[in-house]
């Protein structure tokens, strides 16, 4: 981690909306001084599934001594912070309360400005981060529960261009790896076994492709594999199973080839709107995919857009992004009153913008 500089802002980030725990100290000045994540596979593994008062729990264990360790990282003490950004949804109700509590009850104590994070909008700003990028952009915003295409104008400000019908894709990886028997969580485990399988050995829906909206469906790509699977002999078959990493593979490929299809017509469609050629950025958990990056480089290169997506760790759930999330709305002056109100449900155009409305 690099040293902390007399930034002027040093915000601390709370992540607890899901099944990771995690804490972390950015500046103003794009730098991750700490960035710590607990996760609590091993205690969801024998559900096959996040248990949400499991996570509920586990986080409320881990939270004080995960920030405290956080702060001790990037060589801060409570006093040199400049704020307190916490996810106050979407997600897992009992979760993001003990996330949510913890950042009040700091920010309360020191007197430091609270900023209440959209998690959604945490993944959204992630690129602006890593990277030295402006507004306005496309971003595929593609995790475990969400699945939308969206023109990022600016803080707060998400036009949805479309949505998934059904099934987020992060969803439809982990029921394909449960199927398939490789093993939680999902997402890595289907993109381990692809790495060995044949991508044209089972002939998969592409829901969608051609389409003249914006939209994704993944429900029928889940059953059309588990039809496949159960006559294939790989329903359950494990990682060692070359059928099984065959339809790892075919899966892969029919999302990457729906992915694809999707965001060169968004690219058309955010030029219409904007006059602007991308950048097409990427961001959640499946952004972590190394397979559906490459495909997703070539569509930015044939469509003469740059692709921009954030390393992998800073792709699935991270609390600097929800701390880099607190620089810009405290910058835009969007700071929340202390009875900010959790929200299970929360979608990115709901979100409070600079000089918008609430
Ligand atoms: O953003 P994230 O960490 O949490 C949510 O906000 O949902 O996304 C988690 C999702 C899970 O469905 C997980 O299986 C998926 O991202 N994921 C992946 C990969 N790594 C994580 N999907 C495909 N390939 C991966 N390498
Ligand atoms: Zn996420």
């Amino acid at each position: 981690m690099t040293a902390p500089t007399a930034s002027p802002m040093n915000i601390l980030g709370i992540e607890t909306s899901c099944d990771e725990t995690a804490a972390a100290v950015v500046t103003g000045g794009r730098e991750i001084l700490s960035d710590l994540v607990l996760s609590q596979l091993d205690e969801h593994r024998p559900y096959g599934g996040v248990v949400p008062e499991i996570a509920a729990r586990s986080h409320l264990d881990h939270i004080d001594g995960l920030v405290a360790r956080a702060l001790d990282e990037a060589g801060l003490g409570f006093a040199e912070l400049d704020g307190v950004a916490a996810t106050a949804g979407p997600g897992l109700i009992g979760g993001v309360f003990v996330g949510v509590m913890t950042g009040k009850a700091i920010a309360a104590a020191r007197g430091l400005p609270f900023l209440a994070v959209n998690h959604l909008e945490g993944h959204a700003l992630t690129a602006r981060l890593t990277h030295d990028l402006d507004f306005p952009y496309l971003l595929l915003l593609v995790s475990g529960g969400h699945c939308q295409l969206v023109a990022v104008e600016g803080v707060g400000r998400y036009r949805k261009l479309g949505g998934t019908l059904d099934d987020a894709i992060g969803e439809s990886f982990d029921k394909t790896a449960k199927m398939l028997g490789l093993g939680y969580p999902g997402g890595p485990a289907v993109e381990r076994a692809a790495r060995d399988g044949d991508p044209a050995r089972f002939d998969l829906p592409r829901p969608l492709r051609g389409r003249d909206n914006l939209d994704f469906s993944f429900s029928g790509l889940k059953t059309a594999v588990r039809h496949q699977a159960e006559a294939a002999g790989a329903l359950g078959a494990g990682p060692d199973s070359q059928v099984a990493r065959d339809m790892a593979a075919s899966f892969q490929a029919a999302v990457a080839d729906v992915l694809a299809d999707r965001c060169t017509r968004a690219l058309d469609r955010f030029q219409e709107q904007t006059g602007r050629r991308g950048p097409l950025v990427v961001a959640g958990g499946v952004a972590a995919n190394g397979y559906l990056r490459a495909r997703l480089d070539e569509v930015a290169a044939t469509s003469g857009a740059a692709l921009i997506a954030p390393p992998p760790r800073l792709c699935t759930d991270n609390a600097a992004m929800i701390a880099w999330a607190g620089v810009e709305r405290l910058r835009a002056g969007l700071t929340d009153p202390l009875d900010f109100a959790p929200r299970p449900r929360w979608p990115l155009e709901e979100l409070r913008a600079a000089g918008g409305e609430d």
